[in-house]
Order: C-alpha cells, then sequence, then structure tokens
C-alpha cells in the first residue's frame, strides 16, 4: 500500500508518523497524483503543533511534483501522464500518492525537474505575490530598498533573486554569517545577521536614515516592533509568517508615521485556477530565464520526515528542502 505522513495529535517532529493508505479514483474536479517529490515548508510545522488547527488524525504537506495518474470529471487542464506541481490545501503532500482538487495542480514546464517543482511553488508563488502584489502606497520602483527577514530560507533565497531582478535592493536578514553571504550571492544588495546586530538600526544606517518602503516578516513575535521601526513614512509591514511564534496583539499607536500593516497568504492569492496559472506562469518564466535558480539543499527519504522537521526548526536549512518518496 502507498506511504503517507500523518500524526494523531499535535505536538513535536515525534508527532509524525508514516502510515500505509489507500487511495481511489479521483471524483470530480479532482485529479490523483503520483508524487516523485514533496515539498517542506514552514507552515507543515505549524500545522504539526496545531499552532494553525485543524481536525485529527491529519495529513501533512502543501506542496508537491509528479505525474498524473488519472483525472475526475470535469478536469479539463490536466490529463493522464502530465507532469505537474501544486502548492495547495488539504494538507496530505508528504506521500507517495494522492488525490486531491485539480484547480491548483499545474503543468510543468519540460526545463523544470520534479525535485525542482517541489521545492518552488509554495515558496515561489509565495514570492510572487509578496512582491508583484504586496507593495506599498505608490508601489516599488528600482533602486526602492526592502527589508526581508529570513533571507537564507526557502522563500528568502527565492525572494533574493526575484528582487534583485526587479532592481530592488533587498536588505537580507539571516541568523548566520554564512547564511547572511549566501544572501548576497543570491542577489541580496545587503545582509544583517540579526542574531548579533541590531537589524533596526543598521536598516537605518544603510538607507541614510530613511528606512525602507516595506518589510517582508515571517519571524513574527521576535522581529515585528522593530520591524516597524525599519519603514519610511507611509510604508508598509507584510507580515506573512510567525516561525518565532505569533505575533502578539497589536497597540494602533506603533503605527505612527501612517504606516501600513497587512496580513498576507498565499492561499487568498490561489483561490481560482485563473490566478494560479497566472502566478505560475510568472515563476516559471523567472526560473525558465535563468533569473531565479531554485535551491535545493536538503533532501530526505520521507521516512525521515522527522529529521527533515528537526533540520527545519532548528534553523539548519538554506533554500529549499525535498523528501523524496
Ligand atoms: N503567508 C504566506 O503566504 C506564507 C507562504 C509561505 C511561507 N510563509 C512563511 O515564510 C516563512 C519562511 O518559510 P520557509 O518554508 O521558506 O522556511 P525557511 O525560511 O526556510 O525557514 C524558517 C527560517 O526562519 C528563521 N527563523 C528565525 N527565527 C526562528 C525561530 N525562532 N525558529 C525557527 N526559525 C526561525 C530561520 O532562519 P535564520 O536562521 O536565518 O533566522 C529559519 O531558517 C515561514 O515563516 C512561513 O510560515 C508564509
Amino acid at each position: 500500500m502507498p506511504k503517507a505522513v500523518q500524526i494523531q495529535q499535535f505536538g513535536g517532529p515525534e508527532v509524525l508518523q508514516l502510515v500505509d493508505v489507500s487511495i481511489g479514483d479521483p471524483g470530480p474536479g479532482e485529479v490523483r497524483i503520483r508524487h516523485q517529490a514533496c515539498g517542506l515548508n514552514y507552515i507543515d510545522v505549524y500545522h504539526r503543533t496545531g499552532l494553525y488547527p485543524n481536525a485529527l488524525p491529519l495529513m501533512l504537506g502543501m506542496e508537491g511534483a509528479g505525474i498524473v495518474e488519472a483525472v475526475g470529471e470535469g478536469v479539463m487542464h490536466l490529463q493522464a501522464g502530465d507532469r505537474v506541481a501544486y502548492a495547495s490545501a488539504p494538507p496530505g503532500a508528504y506521500c507517495e500518492v494522492r488525490v486531491m482538487p485539480a484547480r491548483c495542480v499545474v503543468k510543468l514546464p519540460d526545463g523544470i525537474d520534479f525535485e525542482q517543482g517541489a521545492a518552488m511553488m509554495l515558496k515561489g508563488l509565495t514570492v510572487q505575490y509578496l512582491l508583484r502584489k504586496t507593495q506599498p502606497q505608490g508601489g516599488l520602483r528600482e533602486g526602492d530598498f526592502v527589508l526581508f527577514h529570513a533571507a537564507a530560507g526557502g522563500v528568502g533565497l527565492i525572494a533574493c533573486q526575484w528582487a534583485r531582478a526587479m532592481g530592488l535592493q533587498l536588505i537580507g536578514t539571516a541568523g548566520s554569517d554564512a547564511k547572511c553571504q549566501l544572501a548576497l550571492e543570491q542577489g541580496a544588495s545587503h545582509a544583517i545577521n540579526y542574531t548579533t546586530e541590531d537589524f533596526a538600526a543598521r536598516v537605518k544606517e544603510i538607507t541614510g536614515g530613511r528606512g525602507v518602503k516595506v518589510v517582508y516578516d515571517s519571524i513574527g513575535k521576535d522581529t515585528f516592533e522593530r520591524s516597524l521601526e525599519c519603514l519610511a513614512p507611509f510604508g508598509l509591514l507584510a507580515s506573512y509568517g510567525n516561525a518565532s511564534g505569533p505575533v502578539p496583539p497589536v497597540n494602533l499607536g506603533l503605527l505612527k508615521g501612517s504606516l501600513y500593516v497587512t496580513r498576507p497568504s498565499l492561499f487568498a492569492h490561489i483561490a481560482t485556477r485563473e490566478s494560479t496559472q497566472a502566478m505560475a506562469d510568472d515563476l516559471f518564466e523567472m526560473v525558465g530565464s535563468g533569473k531565479v535558480k531554485i535551491r535545493v539543499d536538503q533532501r530526505y527519504a520521507l521516512a525521515e520526515v522527522a529529521l527533515a522537521h528537526r533540520d527545519l526548526e532548528s534553523r539548519k536549512t538554506t533554500g529549499s528542502s525535498v523528501l523524496i518518496p
């Protein structure tokens, strides 16, 4: 029987179990995919711990790439044999084979392999909507400064390259000097080790006291208030993750200077097949043209999923990680 990763209770990496599952035929609007690679994302940690609540038992994983085995009634854009990839709810991508809604599944261009596909959909589509659509009043122009936390991570390294391609000056933060160096090599114009340096003070220095137009903050609790200090008047804080824990209730007085805060989510952006395809086309163009390279820095067998989670949470990883079923 095919294998999948499931949890019966919320908790640490030890709750991840490899189980046998029986997979049926796809229903209307669904597709059955045999995975060649599964993506690992920080949202999987939030699902495992229960920070983002779901009913138990719960299959984990939101990103994968593989081959279509069968399509259900009404699915027009895919057929058996297609190479595909996706970032999508419901969770359950850590598996050998699954049935899922076809709406968020797109064909993978020939030049992109399965590992890259599994490593880039959730993270790359996130960078797409952050840099292209989550912009401050008046938009972003060439030469503008943006601050991007965790710049050497999965989302972060894609953002460094994408920002460079847009002509932006991305100031990246990261948790070690080696990670800072990596962010610089991948397109960050400046890098700050926020475990040893005061990142708000450094941002002020780098921008000649002006601050940045937008901060992309996926760290949450540990960085939120200092991120606001980095903004120029009318600047935007996009708080899109909580790797250090959720942001506590906010005193609106902190937004003086006419600042804006948003809490964006990829899943609002990929709610329809049309929006998913348009965003994926942009991502595939960036990767196909070589402007963005997808780094798979960690590979694990599906059975090593607990180790993969430990590495991700202990800040050992850089770039993307994949599970190989
Ligand atoms: N809202 C959305 O649409 C959306 C979509 C995708 C991802 N996200 C968010 O984007 C972030 C990045 O996702 P990813 O999958 O690419 O992960 P990742 O960046 O590869 O890994 C998380 C990184 O966060 C940093 N970090 C800082 N404080 C941490 C702490 N206390 N514990 C653990 N890590 C800490 C670490 O980098 P350093 O060591 O360099 O600090 C770590 O490597 C996550 O917060 C995720 O939830 C949000």
